[in-house]
């Protein structure tokens, strides 16, 4: 399907938020999931590049008031896909798949009194849609889950998205490697003196009503730490995984990855899986 480029700046540095309206058809998406982006009509790069939803809201038409639905994806900028991604301008077409993939499950999430979301670099882009729909989702007059953000960088300039998570009414935690803002260290070792202690031994506590949930997405090692730590703590957590990908579409396996219950394609039965489902050795 074809969309057309409503805007595509850089928020600073190396990080671009691009914005395009929805054509006819294209279904409303749900956190976590992704859209396979076709970057040039050319064969190269020859595959498309997964960028992940970081929003999608209905907006007002600034003419006729007449809503429209608005899709935005962070990124960053890493190699030849999305430097030229970067170069496109408003108007420009671009080729997209999707929405793809298996997102959060909110029924679960949205039972919780307290939801740990914690984003690694670029786990912002999913997280802070999965942070507004936990907003959105509260029943009128009521107060909804408590969501506590942790946001983990290199240094104090790859820390994105501090406040727009501020302004949804999340309490914000930021971690840097090099200690240039925040808690100086690994973002899990900062989840590590938040979470509470594990209550009655690492007992899952999914499904249990009101029970805090971990939602994260980031590098591997980091979301193999807070698998670990969810288990020793009791919490269910759901982690969202990134991979190479080729189709994008389940059919070539060139996304797979070791789970308890055997392999499976993270493009198409995730990106995001219970933590507990992945065997996360190699
Ligand atoms: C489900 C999913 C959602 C994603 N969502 C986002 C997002 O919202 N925002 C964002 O900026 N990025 C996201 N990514 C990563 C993004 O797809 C890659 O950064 C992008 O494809 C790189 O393309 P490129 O041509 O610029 O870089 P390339 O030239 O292909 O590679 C440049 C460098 O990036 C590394 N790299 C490339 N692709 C990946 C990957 N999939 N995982 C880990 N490292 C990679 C390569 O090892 C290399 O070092 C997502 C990936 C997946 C699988
Ligand atoms: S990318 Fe082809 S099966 Fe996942």
């Amino acid at each position: 399907m074809k969309v057309q480029i409503a805007s595509n700046v850089f928020l600073r540095d190396k990080y671009l938020l691009l914005e395009f309206c929805a054509p006819a058809g294209f279904a409303m998406p749900e956190p976590g999931q992704f859209l396979h982006m076709r970057i040039e009509d050319s064969f190269d790069p020859l595959l498309r590049r997964p960028l992940s939803i970081h929003d999608a809201v209905w907006q007002a038409h600034s003419k006729n008031g007449r809503k429209k639905h608005v899709v935005r994806i962070l990124y960053e900028v890493v190699g030849k896909g999305t430097a030229l991604l970067a170069e496109k301008r408003p108007l420009t077409q671009i080729d997209v798949l999707g929405p793809l993939g298996r997102g959060f499950d909110l029924k679960k999430i949205g039972r919780s009194r307290c939801v740990y979301i914690v984003a690694g670099g670029m786990g912002v882009a999913p997280l802070f849609f999965l942070a507004r729909r936990l907003r959105e989702g509260r029943k009128e007059n009521a107060r909804g889950p408590k969501i506590v953000v942790f946001i983990g960088a290199r240094n104090k300039d790859h820390i994105i998205r501090e406040k727009e998570f501020k302004d949804l009414g999340c309490e914000i935690h930021v971690a840097t490697e090099d200690g240039s803002k925040g808690f100086k260290g690994r973002v899990t070792d900062l989840l590590k003196t938040i979470l509470p202690p594990a209550t009655d031994g690492a007992v899952s506590a999914d499904g249990q009503e009101g029970a805090p949930v971990i939602c994260a997405c980031g590098p591997k090692a980091m979301l193999a730490a807070v698998a670990a730590l969810a288990q020793q703590r009791g919490l269910a957590a759901q982690v969202s995984l990134e991979e190479f990908m080729g189709c994008g579409l389940g059919a070539c396996l060139g996304c797979v990855i070791r789970t308890v219950s055997g392999y499976r394609r993270i493009c198409h039965d995730g990106p995001v899986f219970d933590a507990e489902e992945i065997i996360w050795g190699d």
